[in-house]
């Protein structure tokens, strides 16, 4: 019989990684995509511990790039010619202060973290409808639930996410597609810390945004040494991946729990005047 397939984008590291091993110690056969294949190291050192270096299979992807997503597409078909899992997990964090977040920036961050995804799912779509099985695995963020300062572009594409995942969830309902929107709070990987030095690089030296742009770094700095662990996110990827009946959405870890409450216990108001508490702090 064969094996059921899962494909991962983002695999070179962070939660892509261990999301593709975990796929594959439950038997998927995993194709594990990257964008530079040279990073696959990590990655295959891993599965060979586990022993599940014969599942995975990596082939290069820049979600980016709309003609690799049509040939990974047909690839994927002629050689497989079925997809059990997508996880839509690539991503940047991009921030820095609105106004001055250049252009070049912005567009990352959307092409990144929403219209790869958006190009790559209706690729594999038609795969999906006529085995009238699968299911879309969607990276958001607790970044949807309260979109922060100093981080517009990073919360701008996963708001967007939401919106694409929502509404494709109902136009796939009745083709037996699931679509399903992972909210991580904050884990420990490197998206962070790539995260930070990107707005240290980018933030202008003369900016008015100086002190709010410091404190915005230093409470995210305080987030990320008190994140989770992020092996439990992807051992919850399996999990859903294997529920008949999947949620639209799952929140996971301590951030993420404690803004899905606050947002729905406190008057809006009260949120923004403790963030910009936050903000002016000496
Ligand atoms: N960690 C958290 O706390 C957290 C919280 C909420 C949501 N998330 C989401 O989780 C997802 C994975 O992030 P992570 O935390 O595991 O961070 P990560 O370790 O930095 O992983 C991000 C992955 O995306 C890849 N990527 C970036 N741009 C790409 C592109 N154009 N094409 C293909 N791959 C690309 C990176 O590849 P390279 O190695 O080539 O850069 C890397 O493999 C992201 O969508 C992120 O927004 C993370």
């Amino acid at each position: 019989m064969q094996r059921s397939v899962a494909m991962v984008t983002g695999a070179s590291s962070g939660f892509g990684l261990l999301t593709v091993v975990e796929l594959a110690k439950s038997g998927y056969l995993v194709i594990a995509t990257m964008r530079d294949t040279r990073k696959q190291e990590p990655l295959l050192t891993l599965a060979e511990e586990q022993q599940v270096r014969e599942r995975i299979q990596v082939w290069s992807l820049d979600v980016t790039k709309r003609t690799q997503i049509i040939e990974i597409a047909e690839k994927l078909t002629e050689t497989y010619q079925r997809l059990d899992v997508l996880v839509n997990n690539a991503g940047v964090s991009i921030g820095g202060f609105n106004e001055e977040i250049r252009e070049e920036d912005w567009r990352l961050s959307m092409e990144t973290n929403f219209f790869g995804v958006v190009f790559l799912t209706q690729a594999i779509l038609p795969l999906m409808r006529q085995q009238q099985s699968g299911k879309i695995i969607n990276m958001s963020s607790v970044g949807e639930r309260i979109a922060f300062p100093g981080y517009g572009p990073y919360s701008s594409s996963k708001f967007a996410l939401e919106g694409f995942s929502e509404s494709l969830r109902l136009e796939l309902a009745n083709y037996g597609v699931d679509v399903i929107l992972i909210e991580p709070g904050a884990y420990q990987t490197d998206i962070w810390t790539k995260g930070f030095t990107h707005i240290e690089n980018t933030s202008p030296t003369d900016s008015p945004y100086q002190h709010p742009m410091k404190q915005v770094l230093s409470v995210g700095k305080l987030l990320t040494k008190q994140a989770g662990q992020p092996i439990d996110v992807a051992k919850k990827i399996v999990n859903i991946s294997a529920k008949r009946k999947p949620r639209l959405r799952y929140a996971m870890g301590r951030g993420s729990m404690l803004a899905v409450i606050l947002t729905g216990l406190l008057p809006w108001r009260w949120l923004e005047a403790l963030i910009r508490w936050q903000l002016r702090k000496k």
